[in-house]
């Protein structure tokens, strides 16, 4: 394990983590840009994650994400993910931020995990744009919406929306005032989520990078760490002397 890193972990005192698809991957969620598989395998995600696909055909995008949520039944969170619960513990300021719309950081026990891009277990309405926890089933697809009878959908953000205010608001001060910041399991494309690591740089902290492959933050971070995020994080938490 890098001494470097392992010395900037020991003496920090406020770490803030961004994750990506990498980190579930171990879990068997595909990462976004794997191949769809089975039914989903001649549609690509761009052109189902969308408003527009999703007024042009309905159905068939909440089918795509009742199949996803259908598959979150069937993983559990990896020891990637119950590292990340472990870190938490060692420090008086440590913020999650992901990515990931499966909810497996909270399911191994993150408490405050900020959600930029939502939770395909949550549902909202596509008009009003609130979160709506329980609805009648009619059998319709999509559902409709018990306050306003417009359809409902996932709580994510689709390609060509805004994230959250609060979440990216509170993911950029995080980002900013941490010693350590860890980018894990991300290919660091897709913005604004990928500027964060930009503002951990600029603020002066030491940015390590956990991934499979080099991505366009690789050359910029203060550290890059190539592996499994289910390996190399537990690894990580034994040489720090956490585990
Ligand atoms: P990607 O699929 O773009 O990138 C996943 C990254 O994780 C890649 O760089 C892989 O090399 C790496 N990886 C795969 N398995 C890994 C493992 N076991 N351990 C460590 N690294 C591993 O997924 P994201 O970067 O999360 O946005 O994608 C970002 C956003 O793009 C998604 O949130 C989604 C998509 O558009 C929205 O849906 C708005």
């Amino acid at each position: 394990m890098d001494a470097g890193v392992v010395a900037a972990l020991r003496r920090a005192q406020r770490v803030t983590v961004l994750t990506g698809a990498g980190v579930s991957a171990e879990s068997g969620v595909p990462t976004f840009r794997d191949a769809q598989t089975g039914l989903w395998a001649n549609f690509k995600p761009e052109q189902l994650a969308t408003p527009g696909a999703f007024r042009q055909d309905p159905k068939l995008v909440w089918e795509w994400y009742a199949w996803r949520r259908e598959k979150l039944h069937t993983v559990e969170p990896n020891p990637g993910h119950k590292a990340l619960v472990a870190l938490a513990r060692r420090y008086p300021e440590f913020t999650l931020i992901t990515q990931n719309v499966d909810g497996l950081h909270q399911r191994a026990g993150s408490k405050r995990v900020i959600e930029l891009h939502g939770n395909i277990t949550r549902t909202k309405c596509f008009d009003e744009n609130i979160v709506v926890p329980e609805w009648t089933e009619t059998g319709e697809v999509p559902p409709r919406c018990p306050q306003c009878r417009g359809h409902l959908r996932p709580d994510v953000v689709w390609f060509g929306e805004e994230l959250p205010d609060e979440a990216i608001n509170e993911a950029t001060r995080a980002s900013g005032a941490c010693d350590v910041f860890l980018s894990i399991g991300t290919s660091s494309v897709v913005y604004p989520a990928a500027r964060l690591s930009e503002v951990a740089l600029r603020s002066g902290a030491t940015v390590v990078e956990i991934n499979s492959d080099e991505t366009p933050l690789t050359r910029n971070a203060t550290f890059s760490l190539r592996g499994a995020s289910g390996m190399v994080l537990p690894e990580l938490l034994r040489a720090v002397g956490f585990a």
